[in-house]
C-alpha cells in the first residue's frame, strides 16, 4: 500500500499533498550580500515541480557572522525581500509547501568566515579551518533568541510556509545540548533542562511572533554519535519538551562536523535494512513518545521501506536529501510507481574512508549547484573532480563575502 502518497495535516490544520520532504541542503549559491541567486530560484522551481509535499530550504543563517558557508541565503531585515519571495513562490509553484531551515553554526562557522565565532562554550573544533570560539555571555544567548525570532518573521513575510529551526549536526543550538560541548555550570549548561533551554527558548520565542498557521518545525540529533555527546535517551526526552512549546512537527538525524552520520553512504553489497533509513530504530522510541508527526532522515531510498516504516508507525514523514541532487524529479516518479526506489548514486562510491574528508559531501555540493545553474546534475563527473571543484567554490565565495562585507 502507498503510504508515502497519502495527504499528512499538522497540528497547526496545514495539509502536505503527500509524505515525502525534501531535507535541507546547504545549497551554497547566496550571492555576495547572502541574498538568493536565480539559480536557487530555479532549483526551488525544479524541486516544486518534482512532487514532494514539503521542500526545506538549506542552512539559512540567522546571522550574517556565523554562516554554515559564505554562499548561505540570510534571512534578516537587510535581505531582498523580492528574492527570497520569488524563492517561496518558486517552491510552492508545484504545489508544496516551503520551510526555511534557521540555523546559527556557533562553532562550526567557518573560520574566514569568523575568526572568533560565538558558541555555548570555548572549545573549539576539532577540525582544521575552524576558529577558537568564545563561550556566550548572557546577552549574547538573548541576542541568539532575539536573531531566530526575528528571521522567523522574516520567512513569514515574504511567504514561507514556516521554519525548521536546526538544532541539530553540531551547530549552536545542537552544541549546547551536548554535555561534551557545553561544560558551562550556569542556568545554560549542566542537567538537560539547562542545556535544552537555549533550543526551547528559540522555539517559544519564534511560536510566539509567527501566525498560529505558520509551521514551527525542529531537526534534532537522535544521537551525536560522539563520546560524551547527546545520546538518545536524552533525545527522546527533549523532543517530548519540545512537543509541548508547540512544535508541529521534529526531523530526526543525527551526526556532527566531527562525526559526520547523516551524510553515511554503504555499498551495494550491503542488505537494503543496513543501507537504509539508518536513523529509523532511533525514531521509533522518539515517535512513540510523541503525539505531533515525525519525520525521519537518512537513507530512504525504497520505497517498500519507507511505506513499511509509516506503516509500523516509526515515523509519518519520509525525508530524503541526495536523491533531490541526482534525480530533482524522482519523487513523482516514486509516487506514481513509475520507479520503486529512489536514486541512490552515492552507493557507487568508494568507502567515506578511502577518500580525502567530505569528498563525496562535496561532489554532491557541487551536483546542487550544478542543478540549480543548468537544471540538471552531471553524474558522470569523477568524485574527486566534484570534491575539488566544491573546494574553488568556497573559495571564491568567501573572497566575494570579504569583499562586500569591508
Ligand atoms: C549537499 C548536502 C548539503 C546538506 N546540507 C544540510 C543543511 O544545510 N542542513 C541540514 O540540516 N542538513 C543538511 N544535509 C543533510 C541532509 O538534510 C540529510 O540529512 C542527509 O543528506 C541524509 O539524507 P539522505 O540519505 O536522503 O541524503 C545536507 C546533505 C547534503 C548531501
Amino acid at each position: 500500500m502507498s503510504m508515502i502518497g497519502e495527504a499528512l495535516t499538522l497540528p497547526n490544520g496545514v495539509t502536505l499533498k503527500n509524505r515525502i520532504v525534501k531535507s535541507a541542503m546547504s545549497e551554497a549559491l547566496g550571492d555576495q550580500n547572502n541574498n538568493p541567486t536565480q539559480a536557487q530560484i530555479d532549483l526551488f522551481a525544479n524541486w516544486s515541480a518534482g512532487g514532494a509535499g514539503l521542500l526545506i530550504t538549506g542552512n539559512t543563517p540567522v546571522d550574517r557572522m556565523h554562516l554554515e558557508h559564505a554562499g548561505n541565503f540570510v534571512l534578516d531585515p537587510a535581505t531582498d525581500r523580492e528574492k527570497v519571495s520569488a524563492l517561496v513562490a518558486a517552491g510552492q509553484s508545484g504545489g508544496a509547501k516551503i520551510l526555511a531551515q534557521l540555523a546559527h553554526a556557533g562553532r562550526q562557522a567557518p573560520e574566514a568566515v569568523n575568526p572568533r565565532p560565538v558558541s555555548i562554550s570555548d572549545i573549539r573544533l576539532d577540525l582544521p579551518g575552524y576558529g577558537k570560539p568564545d563561550a556566550a555571555t548572557e546577552e549574547q544567548l538573548a541576542d541568539v533568541i532575539a536573531k531566530f525570532t526575528q528571521s522567523a518573521q522574516c520567512a513569514e513575510a515574504a511567504g514561507f510556509d514556516g521554519v525548521e529551526i536546526h538544532a541539530a549536526h553540531g551547530y549552536l543550538l545542537s552544541s549546547a545540548l551536548s554535555p561534551r560541548i557545553n561544560t558551562r555550570d550556569d542556568r545554560w549548561g549542566g542537567p538537560l533542562e539547562n542545556r535544552a533551554r537555549l533550543a526551547l527558548d528559540v522555539v517559544r520565542s519564534v511560536r510566539a511572533a509567527v501566525s498560529p498557521g505558520f509551521i514551527v518545525a525542529v531537526k534534532l540529533n537522535s544521537s551525536d554519535f560522539q563520546k560524551g555527546g547527546f545520546g538518545p535517551e536524552e533525545s527522546v526526552k527533549v523532543a517530548v519538551m519540545l512537543e509541548a512549546e508547540g512544535v508541529d512537527f521534529i526531523e530526526i538525524s543525527g551526526g556532527t562536523f566531527e562525526a559526520p552520520t547523516a551524510y553515511q553512504h554503504s555499498a551495494k553489497s550491503q542488505s537494503t535494512v543496513a543501507r537504509e533509513a539508518y536513523f529509523l530504530d532511533y525514531a521509533a522510541a522518539i515517535k512513540a513518545a510523541l503525539t505531533i508527526p515525525l519525520m525521519v532522515t537518512g537513507g530512504f531510498r525504497s520505497a517498500s521501506v519507507m511505506n513499511a516504516a509509516i506503516s509500523a508507525g516509526k515515523t509519518d514523514l519520509i525525508g530524503m536529501g541526495r536523491p533531490f541532487i541526482a534525480d530533482p524529479r524522482f519523487a513523482a516518479k516514486l509516487l506514481s510507481g513509475e520507479i520503486d526506489k529512489a536514486p541512490a548514486v552515492e552507493q557507487d562510491f568508494p568507502p567515506a574512508d578511502t577518500l580525502p574528508r567530505g569528498a563525496v559531501l562535496n561532489w554532491f555540493c557541487t551536483q546542487l549547484a550544478l542543478v540549480g545553474e543548468t537544471g540538471k546534475p552531471d553524474l558522470s563527473l569523477p568524485v574527486l573532480e566534484g570534491h575539488e571543484a566544491y573546494l574553488n567554490r568556497i573559495d571564491v565565495a568567501t573572497e566575494r563575502l570579504l569583499a562586500a562585507r569591508s
